[in-house]
């Protein structure tokens, strides 16, 4: 098993990452992780090269960076094959408002990494699956792309562009027996949601989540909200018409404006 993913140093890429080496540990996995933190990454490759059975080689990169995601596949093909499975979970969440200026640099990031992201970490992948005849390609998308949340502009459009981008480009790999596998994740306990003061339904445990994402990538289901709890609350998100949605919406908490210096 040989599997590629983005944002592997935190959070639900940590916990994919965890539960891949759970599932497939007693055989053969290779693992090609990728994030900025490169101390995360080494760190976690040495934990995990405690056991024999796991390969792993590490990609210190921003997703944002084109050519950098090309070396890597490159490199990642050149000494390991294809993978099997490409997962492209880097993402980042930050509330923002359109009146304040300064958000307009958050913006821009927010739709880079969330969505250009997608698009650099599966490109340098598709060719080399097309030519084995088989693999499969993961987006993590979110419940929040489903309808535009206050004072979440830039993540929600972001998770929108990210959905449909998904359904694109699972129709066009169809033909070619490459998998397209959306996952739109409620709200899971990670340094993402950490910072929300809110109450959040139906929160999910990483470890917990990351078992039922493998799951869903293992069945190729095409698009899946997990929680299943969310994905009836997605389901009536899409449907409602706008005049609920506004009044439904209107003392929603909003997801705070901090940190502006991952940017
Ligand atoms: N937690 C939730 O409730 C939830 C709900 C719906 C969707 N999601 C989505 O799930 C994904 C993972 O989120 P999480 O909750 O696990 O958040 P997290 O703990 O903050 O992890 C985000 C990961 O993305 C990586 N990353 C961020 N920007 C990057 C960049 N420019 N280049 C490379 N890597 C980058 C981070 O690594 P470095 O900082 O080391 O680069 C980290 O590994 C995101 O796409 C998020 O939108 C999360």
């Amino acid at each position: 098993m040989k599997v590629f993913i983005t944002g592997a140093s935190s959070g639900i890429g940590a916990a994919i990452t965890a539960e891949y080496t759970k599932r497939y540990g007693n055989k053969h996995i290779t693992l090609g992780l990728v994030a900025r933190r490169s101390g995360h990454l080494q760190q976690l490759k040495t934990t995990l090269e405690k056991f024999p059975q796991i390969t792993c080689s590490i990609y210190p990169l921003d997703v944002r960076d084109q050519a950098a995601l090309a070396s890597a596949a490159e490199q990642f093909i050149q000494q390991h094959g294809v993978p099997d499975v490409v997962i492209a979970c880097a993402g980042v969440s930050r509330g923002t408002l359109t009146e304040h200026q300064e958000d307009i640099a958050a913006f821009q990031a927010v739709m880079d990494i969330n969505v250009m992201g997608l698009v650099h970490t599966f490109q340098p992948f598709i060719s080399a699956m097309r030519a084995i005849g088989h693999g499969q390609l993961v987006g993590i998308a979110s419940v929040a792309g489903i309808r535009g949340l206050p004072g979440a502009g830039a993540y929600s459009a972001s998770k929108a562009a990210a959905i449909s981008y998904l359904e694109s480009l699972r129709v066009e790999m169809a033909v070619s027996n490459i998998a397209v596998t959306t996952i739109a994740p409620g709200y899971i306990r990670t340094p993402m949601t950490d910072v929300n003061t809110y109450k959040m339904p139906f929160l999910m445990d990483a470890n917990v989540a990351a078992s039922k994402f493998v799951r869903a990538i293992e069945q190729k289901r095409r698009f899946v909200v997990i929680p299943w709890q969310m994905g009836w609350v997605a389901r009536l998100m899409r449907f409602i018409p706008p005049f609920l949605w506004d009044f439904a919406l209107k003392k929603a908490p909003y997801k705070p404006r901090l940190n502006w210096d991952w940017l």
